[in-house]
């Protein structure tokens, strides 16, 4: 199937790692025109080299300023004239008992996972209604479908994305934009493909031993664990024309992990 993706301007956010790493070369195989927006610049070039040439580039964007998403969006007009998606896939999080969280570690998690969704959202929608034309793909987790152990805020700001698509979907159906969310299940990211920023590079890649992985991948119906690629063709799928008549959906991808 041709999704028409050729030529298309799409907007990454959290675009140079891992799930967002995938997500934006995937696009730019398919001919697409895509900004990476991320705050680790490094990694962001790294991928920008991957891809062939002239179909990605980078900005420094912080997802948390509204200030900073609006420049971002600015500069992706500028540069290819349009914006046909966005991907709000920037996140980040620790697991750990509500009763032993930290606070500042629950006040980042909702800067960068509730309101990075809002000001990233915020900014290119107004581009969108103006066009009559739009697609917002935004990268939840399946824990905001059931509630994981050991990741109490983080599903809160997860399920939170869920029902912003679906409540702004509402309101922006009648200028032809979609927000769709998708729910990966547990995706490990690996040196080579995730940045210094990455949850995987930090305290969160630590806690999971390979037999930890094992016995997680047991539990998943498909029994193996997601990889970056997994999430891409639903992606691509749910910003493509072909998608055109879905709107306010969540899609888990996740091995059957969650069937909801
Ligand atoms: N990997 C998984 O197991 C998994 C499972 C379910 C959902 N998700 C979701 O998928 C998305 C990607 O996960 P991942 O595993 O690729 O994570 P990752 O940590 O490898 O990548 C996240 C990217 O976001 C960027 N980022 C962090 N804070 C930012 C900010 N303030 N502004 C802009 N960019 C910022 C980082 O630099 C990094 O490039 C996240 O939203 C995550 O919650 C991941």
């Amino acid at each position: 199937m041709d999704l028409k993706l050729e030529d298309a301007t799409v907007i990454v956010s959290g675009g140079a790692s891992n799930i967002g790493r995938a997500i934006s070369l995937g696009f730019a195989q398919e001919g697409a025109r895509v900004v990476i927006a991320d705050i680790d610049d490094s990694q962001a070039a790294r991928v920008v080299e991957e891809a062939p040439a002239g179909r990605l580039v980078a900005i420094h964007a912080d997802v948390t300023s509204q200030e900073s998403t609006d420049a971002a969006i600015g500069f992706a007009i500028e540069r290819f004239g349009s914006i046909d998606v966005l991907v709000n896939c920037a996140g980040w999080t620790i697991d750990r008992l509500f009763l032993d969280k930290p606070r500042e570690e629950w006040e980042r998690e909702v800067a960068i996972d509730l309101w990075g969704f809002i000001n990233f959202t915020r900014s290119v929608l107004p581009h969108m209604v103006e066009r009559g034309k739009g697609r917002v793909v935004s990268i939840s987790s399946d824990a905001g479908r059931i509630g994981e152990w050991r990741e109490a805020v983080y599903s809160g700001t997860k399920a939170a994305i869920i029902a912003m698509s679906k409540a702004i979907a509402r309101e922006v159906g009648k200028h032809g934009i979609t927000l769709n969310v998708v729910c990966p299940g547990f995706t490990p990211g690996h040196p080579e493909t995730s940045g210094e920023e990455s949850i995987w590079r930090g305290e969160q890649g630590k806690q999971f031993s390979a037999e930890v992985l094992a016995r997680v991948a047991r539990s998943y119906p498909l029994r193996r664990l997601g990889t970056p690629e997994d999430v891409v063709g639903p992606v691509l799928l749910l910003a493509s024309e072909k998608a055109s008549y879905v709107t306010g959906q969540t899609l888990s991808v996740s091995g059957g992990y969650t069937m909801i």
